[in-house]
């Protein structure tokens, strides 16, 4: 039944709303002629492991459309007017990347060769609204690490770039998932919450299936595919349980709820819709660390490949690792990511 006049929310929906207002870049606002910062070969490799958030861009664009409709019937009416928001921001972010590919002359790879893509598209688009919002989470928590990743590492290269401005929009996303659920969770049924769960659980193994696929393409950018997939399964852990979808440990529930074993932005703090978009801790920002080539790995990156900004993370981690009994999440450290620098010493 449509409401002529309904009542209209003054709350987190609708502050993302207008902040969505004051970020509308297109491609015609980057400079394609800048530096690309790869080469040819690693151009190519970019292409392919850009593709499943290349993808996902798409898929999140055609969710939404379908996700509105169920916001109505619920009379929801700031989250409609904020879906508006997401529905341009998602629109945006497929057309950057496809300009990107057009002037860099790749192609993403194709869904024959991975058919994996098609099924994470599909899973992603079961279920009602509240298993399209916990997939749109899953899947921004990834494609959130995979632009930092290039925000931080290539600043002045032109994906670098695309990659800065994507980053303050996908802040906003994860911000109206994570309080859309929080707010949902308590009235949900037992079932209900372990078909989120499964969801979860597919679209991970999926992700895994892709990752190995773009293993080699990964190595070839200096990346470890599995060390990032490994930190988003970690990202994702510290959501469900700080949205309610999964019962939190001791440790978690005594700790201070914005701070990371990694030492990286807290995911809390990551969420306020303004932390991304001051850019006072986002993407782009020079950090101290060790000097490029010293061989410092973080997450299974190279450092020395990846570029200098990423090393102050990397002593971060390596400092927070050191008090690894007062870890909050306790997901990490099963990781290899948290494992392996243990081993090292670090
Ligand atoms: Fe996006
Ligand atoms: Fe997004």
């Amino acid at each position: 039944m449509i409401e002529l006049f309904p009542r209209l929310e003054e709350d987190v929906f609708l502050t993302l709303y207008h902040k969505a207002r004051k970020t509308q870049l297109t491609s015609l606002d980057f400079d394609w002629e800048g530096p690309s910062g790869f080469d040819r070969r690693e151009m190519q490799a970019l292409a392919r492991i850009l593709t499943p958030v290349y993808l996902g861009e798409q898929s999140a664009m055609l969710g939404a459309a379908a996700a509105l409709p169920q916001m109505f019937h619920a009379h929801e009416t700031s989250v409609q007017l904020y879906l508006t928001s997401f529905l341009s921001d998602e629109g945006r972010h497929f057309e950057i990347l496809t300009r990107f590919y057009q002037r860099a002359g790749e192609h993403p790879v194709r869904l024959r060769e991975m058919p994996e893509m098609l099924r994470y598209h599909h899973r992603l688009r079961q279920g009602d609204r509240f298993d399209w919002v916990w997939g749109i989470l899953i899947s921004d928590l990834y494609s959130s690490l995979f632009y930092k990743l290039f925000a931080e590492a290539r600043p002045e290269a032109v994906f670098g770039r695309i990659s800065s401005a994507v980053l303050v929009d996908e802040s906003r996303h994860k911000a109206f998932a994570h309080h859309y659920l929080k707010r949902a969770l308590p009235y949900l049924d037992e079932d209900r919450r372990r078909g989120l769960i499964r969801m979860e659980e597919d679209l991970i193994e999926i992700i895994q299936a892709i990752e190995r696929k773009l293993e080699e393409d990964a190595r070839l950018l200096g990346l470890d595919g599995r060390e990032i997939v490994d930190r988003w399964i970690a990202d994702i852990e510290y959501h469900a349980r700080q949205i309610g979808l999964k019962p939190r440990s001791d440790g978690a529930d005594g700790g201070d709820p914005g701070e990371r074993p990694d030492g990286g932005r807290a995911p809390l703090r990551e969420l306020a819709p303004a932390a991304g978009e001051e850019g006072s801790s986002g993407p782009g920002r020079a950090v101290d660390g060790p000097k490029e080539g010293e061989g410092r790995r973080l997450f299974g990156f190279s450092l020395g490949r990846l570029g200098r900004p990423l090393a102050g993370a990397g002593a971060r981690a390596a400092g927070a690792l050191r008090q690894c009994g007062a870890c909050a999440v306790a997901l990490l450290c099963k990781t290899r990511a948290v494992r392996g620098a243990l081993a090292s010493g670090s």
